[in-house]
């Protein structure tokens, strides 16, 4: 429908927490935001006991809670973890589901190397701490010229990594590991889906993400410069403008 104020549910990556959204929430307000922590991150506090969950538990979650608010559609955008929770969201719920946005992330399951890497983190946060994990991952996070000229953006992902409890850091490392592959899922997706990569993203590099976007029927691809692997953090003005005009031509 045209001129819809379409709905859009703001999915964070690992390990941070809704707060690498404050650039989108604010440039972005014709349109309804939703930007939930996922379980064990930010205020969405779990118990150390908590049960194990899967990305497809995130899923079911999110549009148990969307059920309360808003039983139309949803325009999901993730990033990097919230991407694969967008993919499950795709593949579990298409109906709920009026267009995809997929910054900084991939279709691919964890390699068995991978995996390995997965658990040596874990047990390097349980021995280490939050710190360490922040000193760890910052510098592979951010491109590099935000690492050299953008102090604050530098502190506002540390502070945000260290802030997470442990324990939540520690399930989310099992779920991503355990996650499926979702490269089958790309060719038969019917929604619109924009895909957003940054020039200098080490994690999920911008050629991967263009590869992507090519097996999915009609996305649109944006490369945003001077951008790493938290593109919305590093770029907001950059992104917002591509989110705002793939929504509003919805
Ligand atoms: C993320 O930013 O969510 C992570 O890079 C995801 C991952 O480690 O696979």
């Amino acid at each position: 429908m045209k001129g819809k104020r379409h709905t859009i549910l703001f999915i964070h990556g690992f390990p941070m927490d809704s707060a690498m959204w404050r650039g989108q929430l604010f440039a972005l307000s014709r349109w309804t935001r939703i930007l939930p922590d996922l379980w064990g991150a930010g205020t969405a506090t779990i118990l150390p006991t908590a049960p194990e969950y899967s990305i497809a538990d995130h899923a079911a979650d999110l549009i148990r809670g969307l059920d309360d608010d808003d039983d139309g559609e949803v325009v999901v955008c993730g990033l990097s973890m919230g991407g694969y929770i967008v993919f499950e969201l795709l593949r579990s719920f298409p109906g709920r589901i009026r267009a995809a946005i997929l910054c900084n992330t991939k279709a691919a399951a964890d390699s068995a190397e991978a995996k390995l890497a997965r658990d040596d983190m874990a047990a390097r946060v349980e021995r280490e701490g939050m710190e360490a994990l922040a000193a760890e991952l910052v510098p592979k996070m951010l491109a590099r010229t935000t690492l050299e000229h953008r102090p604050a953006v530098v502190r506002k992902l540390t502070a945000m990594i260290k802030r997470q409890p442990m324990h939540g850091v520690v399930r989310a490392l099992r779920a991503l590991r355990e996650r499926p592959d979702s490269t089958p899922l790309l060719g038969t997706i019917r929604v619109p889906v924009l895909v957003i990569a940054g020039d200098d993203d080490q994690i999920t590099p911008a050629a991967g993400m263009r590869e992507m976007a090519r097996a999915i029927p009609g996305a649109e691809f944006m490369l945003i410069a001077d951008a790493g692997h938290v593109s919305p953090l590093e770029q907001p003005k950059a992104v917002n403008a591509v989110i705002d005009g793939f929504v509003a031509r919805l």
